[in-house]
């Protein structure tokens, strides 16, 4: 059996790697049209960081994995086609700013279509818009010569989170499969079933109708999301009245119908699923006319947006209502810890926030660089998935300055901010830092990760997210 994967991304490149090294009997390549990215894999620096993935990598590249840029003799070869590339937010025309692009799941489709002589399954692994399935089917059904070849669709979506990709792919809550109910989209459900029971049990992976299984994954994603912002919106409440989050999350927590994960209050969610699959939820919902669910869903989104908001605004109120010119230290710009990724990081709004008001940013994240960081902070809203896209620096950029360490990130800084909650900033030496930054030195936990008791016996400032105000904010509010 021959498994091709289209999409060498954060996706396609772990999930293909711990398909080959727990099917030792599968050739499995993965095909991109970016040679930089495949380039990448092919190399000692693999283009993406995940704990434990250059192990699984190494153990089965060149053996039964591969990667390649000749996505037509591999397409053309494939038993199982992965499709696996990017479906960004549309910026324009119908459903601009919530409904998916296609443009690269169409192209795809139709590249498959093209190549194949022999019957392939195709397997929609990248997230997509219910229904999306109906539709892929008629490109590849209308766009193949030969009358013999037959394409039978599934979705199987994938659960990874980033930072714990290899544990999740290894030991998966479930694997879920939708395929059609006819004979030959059950047997199809079966040839994939096959490959993950090679190390999955067979309990553990579930079969759904097509239409459920696409529907699973977004609304997994929002469910998600929703405890976050839950939370969050909670977190505001907690500081208007003195309650402390994450006392109240424990408490919460402990009941198991809620359960203790997802209950981490933050400066907001980001990642590339959460907020696009929200706004493919709502769109879908709006466009057969439940305004009511769309408007429910589109809550969640509102609610981090506006947490990142006063994120910025409580900054900059504590610092004496002005920033401008103020040195501020972000610690950490990836969207979580162990990744290098940015796609929809809160620290991108956290940082357009404050250099709105003129502060100078002092920018270490121990994964992200130098470059990432000011591409980012140059593009606008959606763009970052569009692969052409690549931002132009604003006058106001100059102000952004990265480093290699929290420390000389800090020095003569007014304020820190710790933006994503990578372990080393715990046991940062704080007394260092304390002397090094412009008094009062301020501290803004956007992840409450600190001690920040410790802090404050320091003599920091400290503003943490749900947290009863520091003794300095609350007399110089009153
Ligand atoms: C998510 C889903 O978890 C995964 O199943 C899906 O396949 C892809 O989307 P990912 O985006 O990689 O995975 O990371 P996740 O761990 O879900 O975190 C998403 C965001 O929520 C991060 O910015 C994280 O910091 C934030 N978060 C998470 C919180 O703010 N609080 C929490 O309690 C948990
Ligand atoms: P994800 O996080 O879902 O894996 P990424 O953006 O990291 O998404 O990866 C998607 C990949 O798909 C990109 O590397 C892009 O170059 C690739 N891609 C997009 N369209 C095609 C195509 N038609 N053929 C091959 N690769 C493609």
């Amino acid at each position: 059996m021959k498994i091709v994967c289209i999409g060498a991304g954060y996706v396609g490149g772990p999930t293909m790697a711990m398909i080959a090294y727990k099917c030792p009997d599968i050739q499995v390549v993965v095909v991109d049209i970016n040679a930089a990215r495949i380039a990448a894999w092919n190399s000692d620096e693999l283009p993406i960081y995940e704990p434990g993935l250059d192990d699984v990598v190494k153990a089965a590249r060149d053996r039964n994995l591969f990667f390649s840029t000749d996505t037509h003799k591999h397409v053309a070869e494939g038993d199982i086609i992965f499709v696996s590339v990017n479906t960004p937010t549309k910026t324009r025309g119908v459903g601009a700013g919530k409904a998916a692009d296609l443009t690269y799941w169409e192209g795809a489709a139709r590249m498959i279509a093209s190549v194949s002589t022999s019957s392939k399954i195709v397997v929609e692994k990248s997230t997509v818009p219910v229904k999306t399935a109906e539709a892929i089917e008629k490109v590849l059904r209308r766009n193949c010569a030969d009358p013999n070849v037959h394409f039978e669709i599934l979705s199987n979506p994938e659960f990874l989170a980033e930072g714990t990709a290899i544990e999740d792919l290894e030991k998966p809550d479930r694997v879920l499969i939708g395929g059609k109910e006819t004979e030959s989209g059950q047997q199809a459900i079966q040839v994939l079933k096959s490959v993950y029971e090679h190390w999955i049990p067979a309990e553990r992976i579930l079969c759904a109708n097509l239409w459920s299984a696409e529907l699973s994954k977004l609304t997994a994603n929002a469910m998600l999301a929703q405890r976050i912002s839950s939370i969050n919106s909670i977190s505001a409440l907690c500081e208007a009245t003195g309650a402390d989050v994450q006392q109240v999350a424990r408490c919460i927590g402990t009941d198991s119908r809620i359960g203790p994960k997802f209950l981490n209050a933050s400066v907001g969610f980001g990642g590339s699923c959460f907020q696009k699959d929200i706004l493919n939820l709502v769109y879908i919902c709006e466009t057969v006319g439940l305004k009511q669910v769309a408007e429910y869903w589109h809550s969640v989104v509102h609610i981090n947006d506006y947490q990142k908001q006063r994120f910025v605004e409580r900054m900059i109120e504590a610092m004496f209502n002005t920033i401008s010119g103020k040195k501020i230290a972000v610690l950490g710009f990836a969207f979580k810890k162990d990744t290098g990724d940015t796609r929809e990081t809160p620290a991108i709004d956290v940082c357009k926030g404050l250099m709105a008001d003129n502060a100078r940013i002092n920018i270490y994240d121990p994964k992200v660089t130098e470059a990432q960081i000011h591409n980012d902070l140059s593009l606008d809203k959606f763009m970052w998935d569009h692969p052409s896209a690549s931002g132009t620096k604003s006058p106001r950029q100059n102000s952004v300055t990265c480093f290699k360490d929290a420390y000389s990130a800090c020095q003569d800084a007014h304020g820190l901010c710790v933006l994503t909650e990578w372990d080393e900033f715990k046991t940062l030496d704080y007394e260092r830092i304390y002397a090094s930054m412009t008094k009062p030195a301020f501290v803004f936990d956007g992840r409450n990760i600190l001690d920040h008791t410790r802090l404050r016996s320091l003599g920091f400032v400290v503003y943490a997210l749900g947290k009863p105000l520091d003794p300095f904010l609350q007399r110089a509010y009153n």
